[in-house]
């Protein structure tokens, strides 16, 4: 279990450092070899052709970056299936082998780049710069000389090419053409962008895509070189034939047998294959060290806060000082509690459930919905700050807490997924503010006050260290199937490990002003948010308006009088109406009012603690729904 954990890990750090030296190879081969200058091929639009059309790249799985859909598709910005159709492949999910044929679609458009340039014709894909690629490794590299640097350069002309920041968005003009509206003799439908190989001719290619010598010259012209790119035209896609067996990743030892049938040069590859395989194996044997290096780095970093209860721990319990290999070896156990508590998720299973991060599958912010055999979860999609969260969620299980199911870590991307429970229900926020809230009776707005009180009352006062939670506000309390409220996002949760102090981070109409003012972290900031949150439950208000006006601002004003009576006469004008509909006593509402305006305190020592108002919350119920006659309880007479 353990160990294929550790896998799960550690893959995608090998292909990473494979991938620099697989860089520095080129790298120095860069200057020896005749570059391709080929900086387009020219279109134009008019009624002979029908640009923009549907074509069709041929691509190579390689080794080690691109063998799988998921990462060939995010290259291309098209979804696994779109290549799994058109390629032949039953399962997209499955891993490809080295060399494996693929055929990505493209939507090829004539485009001006200026009136002195003219047009050429390209794919427009975008893809965003790494850390030390350059657009020429790009071109040759990942996108296999399907486009030049010179071409990239052309689409690009505000770009610097030596100057390129990382994340920075670059137009990658993948060639492509579009046939001619033709003479009676042939219709060919498509054009196959492919990229020529040393080993093929021209008979070799027409054969292979079931196209003729004749109409690939046509289009190409006689004198093309090995690496150039070509355009085959076709009538039908030809229906690739893929290797049957489809190893798991990753390709320790499969490549041998799929390269053979090249007769003399079979030797010579067997050796460079057999040296590559056992380069392969030192860079595993290296990876898995720095691996350990890493992560155990990182997991110092983890328990730095729980050495705070070691006693309790029972795993660092009573083994400290024995050195630093017992060290390490407790700290590799903490990792293992922590991470054994939930299930480290795929990539891939991931995209599949919300089809490659669709926008149909989006909650909110960056949060989608997902099902996993049969199960339906939350995946909130974070860069590597997840640790913060993680971390917290490990510490926290309480029922009226969103919990953290699993997550998975996408190295390639540098991304982390927390896999959370769903909740059926959505935020309070759309309930209170959006579509349903004549289904909020007063009896389920206190059962969901009381619900969020209880579980800060968790995160307060029985984790150690004490957790704060810093951004409560209705739009992060989740409500499930029986109406029962779970806090979710701990995002920024006691943030700031490495990050700069001071930092504000919250929601505007929810931010303690002390915090604002002064970055003072304390729980009594979730204690003010909370207040923030019961007048919106009271008032059906938001905690912010169009015109930016803070309701705890205006709450403080309008309930600033010492006369009760006059207080509940602006309290009945102030009430959320869908309240007014019910049956529910005054003195339950003016008591959660109360409440709410205590947690408001400017001062917040003077704020109540979460304990006390657990308690009042649940007098409030208590009184809430005794039927006393005693005049002010029924509808009518609360209405004004
Ligand atoms: C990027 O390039 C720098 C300097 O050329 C080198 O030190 C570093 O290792 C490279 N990193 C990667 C990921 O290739
Ligand atoms: C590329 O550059 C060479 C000279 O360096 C020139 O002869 C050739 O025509 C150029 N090819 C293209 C496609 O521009
Ligand atoms: C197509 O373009 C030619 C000139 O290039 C023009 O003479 C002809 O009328 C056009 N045909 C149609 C159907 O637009
Ligand atoms: C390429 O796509 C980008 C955004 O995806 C767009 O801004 C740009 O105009 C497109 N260029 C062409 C030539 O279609
Ligand atoms: C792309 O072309 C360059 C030569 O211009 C060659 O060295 C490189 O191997 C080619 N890339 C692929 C993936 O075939
Ligand atoms: C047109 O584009 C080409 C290629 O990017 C560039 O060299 C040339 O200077 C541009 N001309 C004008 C007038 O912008
Ligand atoms: C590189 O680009 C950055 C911003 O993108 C700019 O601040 C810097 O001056 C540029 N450097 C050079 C040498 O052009
Ligand atoms: C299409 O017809 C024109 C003249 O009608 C001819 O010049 C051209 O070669 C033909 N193209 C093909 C692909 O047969
Ligand atoms: C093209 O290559 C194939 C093998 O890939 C070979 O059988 C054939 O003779 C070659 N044809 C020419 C014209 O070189
Ligand atoms: C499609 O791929 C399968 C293997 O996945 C292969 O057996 C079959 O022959 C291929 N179809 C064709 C028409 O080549």
């Amino acid at each position: 279990m353990q160990s294929t954990k550790s896998h799960h890990i550690s893959i995608p750090l090998i292909f990473y450092l494979i991938t620099i030296l697989h860089h520095q190879v080129h790298h120095s081969h860069a200057q020896t070899e005749t570059q391709n200058n080929n900086t387009g091929y020219t279109c134009s639009n008019t009624n002979q052709t029908n640009y923009p059309c549907q074509a069709y790249a041929f691509y190579r799985a390689t080794s080690p970056d691109f063998l799988d859909l998921a990462s060939i598709g995010d290259l291309f910005s098209v979804s696994r299936l779109m290549i799994s159709n058109p390629s032949n492949i039953s399962s997209p999910s499955s891993s490809l082998v080295p060399d494996q044929p693929l055929f990505i679609p493209l939507t090829c458009g004539c485009n001006t780049i200026n009136n002195t340039f003219g047009a050429i014709s390209y794919a427009n894909i975008s893809y965003n710069i790494k850390l030390n690629d350059t657009f020429f490794l790009v071109s040759t590299i990942n996108y296999q000389n399907l486009t030049t640097f010179p071409s990239v350069e052309v689409v690009n002309p505000s770009l610097v090419p030596t100057n390129l920041t990382i994340g920075e968005s670059v137009i990658f003009p993948i060639f492509c053409k579009c046939p001619e509206k033709n003479n009676m003799t042939q219709v060919n439908n498509y054009m196959i962008s492919y990229v020529v190989q040393p080993s093929d001719n021209i008979s070799s290619i027409a054969s292979r895509f079931g196209s003729q010598e004749q109409s690939i010259r046509d289009v190409n012209g006689n004198d093309f070189q090995v690496y150039d790119p070509i355009f085959v035209p076709v009538t039908q896609l030809p229906i690739l034939s893929q290797p049957s067996v489809v190893p798991s990743p990753p390709p320790t030892t499969t490549p041998t047998s799929e390269n053979s049938n090249d007769d003399r040069t079979g030797t010579v590859r067997g050796l460079a294959i057999g040296l590559g395989v056992t380069g392969f194996l030192l860079i595993l044997v290296t990876g898995l060290w720095v691996y350990r290096e890493v992560l155990l780095k990182d997991r110092v970093w983890l328990v730095r806060d729980e050495e705070e209860q070691k006693k309790q721990n029972m795993y660092m319990g009573g083994k400290e000082g024995k050195g630093n290999k017992q060290r390490d070896l407790n700290l590799m156990a903490n990792v293992s509690d922590c991470l054994d508590k939930y299930r480290v998720f795929g990539i891939d299973e991931l995209l599949e459930a919300t089809d490659g991060f669709d926008e149909s599958c989006l909650i909110q912010g960056s949060v989608y919905k997902g099902e996993i055999d049969g199960e339906v979860y939350a995946i909130k999609k974070m860069k590597w700050n997840a640790y913060e969260e993680l971390k917290i969620l490990q510490k926290v299980n309480h029922g009226n807490m969103v919990k953290l199911e699993g997550f998975c870590i996408d190295e390639e991307e540098t991304n982390c997924y927390l896999v959370y429970e769903y909740v059926e229900n959505g935020s309070l926020y759309s309930w209170l503010h959006e579509d349903h809230k004549e289904n909020l009776n007063w009896k389920t707005r206190l059962r969901i006050a009381i619900d969020i009180a209880n579980g800060l009352q968790y995160i307060h006062e029985h984790t150690r260290p004490r957790v704060v939670h810093k951004d409560i506000k209705s739009s992060n309390i989740l409500l499930d199937s029986n109406m029962r409220a779970k806090i979710a996002n701990f995002g920024l949760a006691k943030s700031g490990m490495n990050a700069i102090t001071m930092h504000i981070v919250g929601t505007q109409g929810y931010i303690a002003p002390e915090y604002l003012a002064d970055g003072v972290v304390s729980t009594k900031m979730d204690v003010f948010s909370f207040g923030v949150v019961l007048l919106e439950l009271v008032s059906g208000k938001e905690a912010i308006d169009e015109k930016g006006n803070l309701l705890w601002v205006s709450a403080l004003k309008t309930f600033e009088v010492d006369d009760e009576q006059e207080k509940g006469r602006r309290l009945k004008e102030w009430l959320d109406k869908e309240i007014l509909r019910e049956t529910c006593s005054m003195e339950s509402l003016m008591g959660v009012l109360d409440i709410g305006i205590a947690c408001l305190n400017k001062e917040p020592s003077k704020r109540p603690s979460i304990m006390d108002i657990v308690y009042a919350l649940c007098k409030s119920e208590y009184t809430g729904f005794d039927i006393s006659y005693d005049g002010i309880d029924s509808p009518g007479v609360i209405a004004r």
